[in-house]
């Protein structure tokens, strides 16, 4: 067999080297360069008229039943799926190792099978009794669930052939390779074209396909977005690893919006749907702590409420600390700069630590107003009234402005028993359930928290040193 050949192309520019270099020669790029392998072309040939789709047809002709998707039974994947797989469709599924792929694989093509589907799980990474053994915690070993271990690209197509499944799982495509290919297994080289592969395969056998694909560190698939324009949808699986909570999104979904999000627990027999995230976001909280302020955010369509907590405390280092847990940084600091000049609260003597309680990440500006107030109520070591919850973001004015979907985020919160809410004089909407306090500025806002002390200023309990308590050394021996 001819020895395949690999060169490097820019994804910037498109330019070809035939050596990797950090920068693109062409256009400069940095990093740019990604292996791929050469295609020799075929004269006289047209390939893409031999793979034969058929002619041109009136769109109404066109068959658009077989787009229906088939349900995996996964409620909160079938959310973010719209419905399921579709047939013909590849799915690729993406995440840090050690967050639950696999698990959640295995879970979706239980449930497919106990629908009737045949399903074929190769497993490149674990053994087939690996996998046995955790589908049996699971609770199932359904018929129609098929098992190989294999790694090699050619012998799994075989098997797709002799077997004919209707869905096919790889888990996980960077371990798959072509022995056609010198290029080392989990190269991009191999990645893509073995992706490449896969897609073809699953288009003329209608059959679904999920790839499983670790995450590097920077948050890429196996090499700047490699297999992302190849597939149709890509699922992104996240979470803390500290934390049970795990968050699915789809990043791409050729079959509908990419608004929806997915939330699982991972419990000891798998993974479990969240139906009400709020709740589960809440049920540790401690009324009455200076510091804890809900907002009501939403993600993708989804309002959550979630914990914003502030600690601020007497620093003992030249340049203070600044900690933002599941909020962005950036904000954290344009949040307290804004406090400081427009409101008067001073945070410069001190450390602040802020979390977004649960495991979540925040990234909207809806939770401004609630990380500032939680930092006031922190300064002022006074806890905000009961049953309150806030949302707006704030401009560097120190004016508050109207983040999108108000109605719905204070509809959740009035869901959850929450009475108040603080939100922009602007904001549009109220909700059933909740009275609705209107302020045009954050310097507002603190006062309608009551936060404010009786001369009309922040309360700045001057970030009292606390007692520091030395541990006794004691002699052993
Ligand atoms: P896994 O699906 O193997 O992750 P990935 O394929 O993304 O690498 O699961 C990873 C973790 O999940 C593993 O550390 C064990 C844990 N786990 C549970 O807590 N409960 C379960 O029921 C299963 C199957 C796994
Ligand atoms: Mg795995």
């Amino acid at each position: 067999m001819a020895r395949v050949r690999t060169v490097h192309r820019c994804q910037e520019c498109g330019a070809v080297e035939p050596k990797w270099s950090g920068r693109c020669p062409e256009c400069e790029a940095w990093n740019s360069l990604v292996e791929e392998v050469e295609r020799p072309a075929v004269a006289g040939r047209d390939e893409s008229l031999d793979e034969g789709a058929g002619g041109p047809v009136p769109i109404r002709e066109v068959d658009g039943a077989s787009f229906a998707p088939v349900a995996t039974a996964v409620g909160e994947l079938d959310r973010v799926l719209h419905g399921g797989l579709v047939p013909g469709s590849v799915t690729l599924l993406g995440g840090e190792p050690g967050i639950g792929k696999s698990t959640l694989l295995l879970q979706a093509l239980t449930g497919l099978a106990q629908r009737g589907q045949r399903c074929l799980y190769v497993t490149a990474e674990e053994s087939a009794q690996q996998v046995r053994r955790r589908a049996e915690r699971l609770g199932v070993l359904p018929d129609g669930l098929w098992l190989v271990a294999e790694t090699s690209l050619p012998r799994i197509l075989a098997h797709a052939d002799s077997l004919g499944p209707t869905v096919l799982a790889v888990d996980s495509i960077q371990t798959v390779f072509d022995p056609a290919l010198s290029a080392a297994p989990g190269s991009v080289s191999q990645v893509r074209e073995c992706a490449h592969r896969l897609v073809r395969a699953s288009k003329e056998r209608a059959m679904s396909t999920v790839l499983v694909g670790h995450v590097t560190k920077d948050g890429g698939l196996a090499g700047p977005r490699v297999l992302e324009h190849l597939v149709d949808t890509v699922l992104s699986f996240e979470g803390e690893r500290h934390h049970a909570l795990r968050l699915l999104r789809a990043l791409k979904h050729r079959f509908g919006s990419t608004d929806e999000l997915g939330l699982f627990e991972m419990t000891g027999a798998g993974l479990d749907g969240v139906p009400d995230p709020s709740a589960l976001f809440l049920a540790d909280r401690r009324p009455g702590i200076a510091g804890s302020v809900v907002a009501p955010v939403l993600d993708g369509h989804r309002p959550l409420l979630v914990e914003v907590q502030a600690l601020v405390a007497k620093s003992h280092i030249p340049t203070p600390r600044r900690s933002a847990q599941g909020l962005d940084s950036g904000r954290l600091a344009l949040v307290l700069a804004v406090l400081e000049s427009r409101v008067g609260a001073r945070f410069h003597e001190a450390d602040v630590h802020t979390v977004v309680a649960g495991g979540v990440k925040v990234t909207e500006p809806g939770a401004d107003l609630a990380l500032a107030l939680a930092l006031t109520s922190a300064l002022a070591g006074r806890a905000l009234p009961e049953g309150l919850v806030a949302c707006g973001e704030i401009g560097l004015g120190g004016e508050l402005r109207q983040v999108h979907q108000t109605a719905r985020r204070l509809g959740e919160a009035a869901r959850l028993g929450f009475r108040t809410a603080i939100v922009p004089a602007s904001a549009p909407a109220t909700a059933p359930g909740i009275e609705v306090r209107r302020a045009a500025t954050l310097a507002e806002a603190v006062a309608l928290a009551d936060l404010l002390a009786t001369d009309g200023t922040v309360i700045d309990v001057d970030v009292v040193p606390t007692p520091v308590v030395r541990p006794e050394l004691h002699v052993i021996g």
